[in-house]
């Protein structure tokens, strides 16, 4: 079988910490299952290569990452260096819009053995899955700032959505509905209060709903939206948001279920033209890199999805994927665990741990 080829980018803070437990876990998998994994280790797309260079890559990025099957991306960020807008539209952002990396699958689990921060839930009650469009929304790039340094300096940045951006989202979020066993659909909306860009986004669901009369759906806004993941978590499926709604959901989720340090990421491109990128939903976390206590879950979990995709989500894929998951909820209910969880273990005990459950064939399935 051909090998996949992989760029690992840990990128800044704790990316550099967890990608080598990603590694670590992808390697046991990899070898269990017999997957060809070859890795291209990469530098840039961080801030030290910024402090080096004045730029966050080099001008054949493109060229360099184009052959790529998928990206192992740690995260990207360190604000007493360089300001985050430029680090993250210079590499991350990039990577999402230039590879037409548009749908974010952010899965939201409670597992057996987290303690969960919401009152009386049990795993089983939170398992849903955010869908994320991904390369345009908020995240635009269409505006500016006039009459700057005046008192009557104007800031305009517009929200683009165009329809085969949210089609393509839609539809992926129903077809992704139609696979699971509620098969429901929550569209997250705010057509009460944007009015012009989100009663259309609601249009655009409804025309979408009409070819799944099997998927159940409904849309809410934002707001209540955020009350119910906390207060009625259960509710939920599959909730389809704008890059910023989701962006925004994908770590309220996750903090229901204990902690952001379990929430992995895929941005794909599902026609695969371009590479997908697969990295943990939280950043860099500045305040505890360096102390090797960063939760590796996430950036774990998130190379399960990297196989799985890889994969075609068959075969060897989706077996390495099944056994990695497996090796996680082991761990979260049996320990170590890491402080983020109430735990004093290290984030390569962590690492250890998973890979020694994923690597052995007598304690799975
Ligand atoms: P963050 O996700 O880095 O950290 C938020 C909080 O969660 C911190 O208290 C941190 O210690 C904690 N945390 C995060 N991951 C954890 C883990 N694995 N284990 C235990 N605790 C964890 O968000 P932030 O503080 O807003 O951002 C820090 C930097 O990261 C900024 O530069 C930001 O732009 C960047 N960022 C990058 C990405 C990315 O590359 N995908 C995502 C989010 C933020
Ligand atoms: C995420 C992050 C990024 C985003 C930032 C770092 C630009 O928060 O992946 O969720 O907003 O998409
Ligand atoms: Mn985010």
């Amino acid at each position: 079988t051909p090998a996949f080829k992989i760029a690992v980018i840990p990128g800044d803070g704790i990316g550099k910490e967890v990608i080598p437990e990603g590694l670590r876990v992808l390697d046991a998998a990899a070898q269990r299952f017999g997957i060809q994994l070859e890795y291209r280790h990469i530098e840039w797309a961080s801030c030290d290569y910024y402090a080096q260079t004045g730029k966050m890559m080099p001008d054949d990025w493109k060229d360099q990452l184009s052959g790529m099957d998928a990206i192992f991306f740690g995260a990207v960020g360190w604000p007493d260096t360089v300001p985050d807008h430029i680090s993250l539209w210079g590499s991350l952002i990039k990577f999402r819009r230039e590879f037409d990396q548009y749908i974010n699958l952010r899965p939201v689990r409670l597992f057996e053995g987290v303690p969960c921060p919401l009152a009386g839930r049990k795993p089983g009650e939170i398992d849903f899955i955010v869908v994320r469009e991904n390369t345009e929304g908020e995240y635009s790039s269409v505006g500016g700032i006039s009459y700057e340094g005046t008192e009557r300096e104007v800031v305009v940045q517009q929200s683009v959505h165009s329809r085969i951006g949210t089609d393509r989202v839609m539809k992926f979020a129903f077809e992704l509905a139609r696979q699971r066993e509620r098969k429901e659909v929550t569209v997250a909306t705010k057509s009460n209060g944007i009015s012009i860009s989100m009663p259309w986004w609601d249009g655009r669901a409804a025309e979408m709903a009409k070819q799944y009369p099997d998927v159940a759906w409904d849309k809410q806004h934002i707001d209540i939206l955020c009350a119910r993941f906390v207060l009625q978590p259960q509710r939920f499926d599959v909730v389809v948001g704008s890059n910023l709604f989701g962006d925004i959901l994908s770590d309220l989720g996750p903090a229901c279920t204990g902690t952001i340090g379990l929430a992995p990421s895929a941005s794909m491109n599902p026609e695969r033209k371009f590479p997908s990128l697969f990295e943990p939903v939280h950043g860099s976390a500045p305040d505890i890199y360096g102390k090797n206590i960063a939760n590796p879950i996430a950036m774990i979990w998130s190379a399960a999805l990297m196989l799985d995709f890889l994969g075609n989500s068959e075969g060897a894929g989706r077996a390495a994927h099944d056994a990695i998951v497996k090796a996680i909820e082991t761990v979260l209910a049996q320990g170590p665990r890491t402080p983020d969880l109430g735990g004093a273990a290290s984030t390569t005990d962590l690492g250890k741990a998973i890979a020694a459950l994923v690597a052995s064939d007598t304690k799975q399935n």
